[in-house]
This record gives C-alpha cells, structure tokens and sequence, in this order.
C-alpha cells in the first residue's frame, strides 16, 4: 500500500514515467511491479546481482549493483542519457537520500518511506532547488486507498512476491530472514 501511495496516489505513475526502486526489499519489488504494470521504465539497485536477475524477470530495464558502484545515482543518470528519473522510491534515507535529489528529473517526486541507510540526511540544496523536486514522506495509506489498490490488482494480475512464509512458532526466524534481507515479502501465518 506505501508503494502504491507514493506511486500512483502522490506520484500520478504513467507509461512515459522512469521510476528507481531502491533494494529488492518488500516496499521496492511491489512497486517495480506496480509501475512495470503500468509500463513505466524501471531502474532497480541492489547489493546483490542475483536478486537484480530476479528483478529483471519481473520487469526492471536497468539494474545497478550499489555495492560496487556506490555512487549508483551517476549510473542512474548515464543510463537515463542524463534525464534523470521521475519517481523514487527512497527506503534507504541516510546518504542515500542526497543521492537520490541528484537522480531526479526536473519536477520530479521522491517518496520518504524508509531509513535502511540512516535516520539523517544531508541535502544538496543546489540540485533540489534547480530541479524544483518534491520530497515527501509517506506513511502506508488509508483503507480507501487499500481498496482502490485492491482493484487495480485484480485486473492487471499483479501477485505480490513472496520470499517465504513462516509458522507463527518461527516468528523471530522470520525477523532474522527480513534482516538479512528477503526479495519481496517476508509472511507470518498467524493461523495454524
Ligand atoms: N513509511 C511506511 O509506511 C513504510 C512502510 C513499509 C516499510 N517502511 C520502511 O521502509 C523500509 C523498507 O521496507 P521493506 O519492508 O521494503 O524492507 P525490507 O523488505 O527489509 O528491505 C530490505 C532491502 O532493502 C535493501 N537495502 C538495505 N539497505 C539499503 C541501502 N542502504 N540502499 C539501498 N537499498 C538498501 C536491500 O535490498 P538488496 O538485498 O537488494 O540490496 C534489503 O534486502 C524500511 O525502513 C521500513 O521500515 C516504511
């Protein structure tokens, strides 16, 4: 539901729109799929080149490992032939933040959902100011939203991406996959 907020809600996704997920956490992977469903580009970053793989196969265009290129926002750009990105989706925060305000294309929006990277940010003003960005944080939705998304879900066939579901039992297991990271959802069966 965040994504879709930040996306769709806040961001007005369209097929002409290049979007960046940060990660291939829960929050990231929905939205690739939602704006991959709506048949916007798609640039994904990732510690990992086998979960970039998966990404792939679920629609991104450009995958940019941010472990070896650390400075992934160049990347985004070269990739972009210097236009930058219409939306982020920023889970990191931290330094990540200031690198996703020089990503952005002119009017562009950057979601506030997450602080993977750190709870403070340093910003660019220049680049902030130039390109007149839209930051803004963003918290779940309401349960209108959840029912619009609902709908939309159905008919495009979107099924979330689920890394692994575990017993109520193996709960703190599960707190441990989500920590090492998981590629989508982590579930917890409640029922028996
Ligand atoms: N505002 C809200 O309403 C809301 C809603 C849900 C979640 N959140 C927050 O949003 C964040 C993401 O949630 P989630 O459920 O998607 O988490 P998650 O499933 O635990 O995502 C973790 C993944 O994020 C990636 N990641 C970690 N550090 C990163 C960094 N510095 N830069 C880029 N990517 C990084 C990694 O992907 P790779 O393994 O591919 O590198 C990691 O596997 C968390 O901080 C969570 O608390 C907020």
């Amino acid at each position: 539901l965040t994504a879709w907020h930040a996306l769709v809600k806040n961001g007005g996704l369209t097929a002409s729109q290049t979007i960046l997920v940060q990660g291939t956490g829960g929050v990231s992977i929905f939205g690739l799929q939602l704006a991959a469903a709506a048949g916007a580009r798609v640039i994904v970053t990732s510690s990992s080149d086998e979960k970039l793989e998966r990404a792939k196969q679920l629609g991104a265009k450009d995958l940019i490992n941010y472990v070896r290129t650390p400075e992934w926002h160049k990347e985004a750009l070269k990739v972009t032939e210097q236009q930058g990105v219409d939306q982020i989706l920023e889970v990191a925060a931290g330094r990540s933040l200031g690198q996703s305000i020089e990503t952005i294309r002119p009017g562009g929006k950057i979601a506030v959902i997450g602080i993977l990277d750190g709870f403070t940010s340093e910003i660019p003003i220049f680049p902030m100011l130039q390109r007149q960005v839209t930051i803004r944080g963003m918290v779940t939705g309401s349960r209108k939203m959840f029912e619009e998304m609902n709908e939309e879900l159905e008919k495009s066939q979107i099924r979330p991406v689920i890394d692994t579901v575990y017993s109520f039992p193996d709960a703190l297991e599960a707190y441990d996959h989500l920590y090492r990271g998981a590629f989508g959802k982590i579930v917890i069966r409640v029922r028996p």
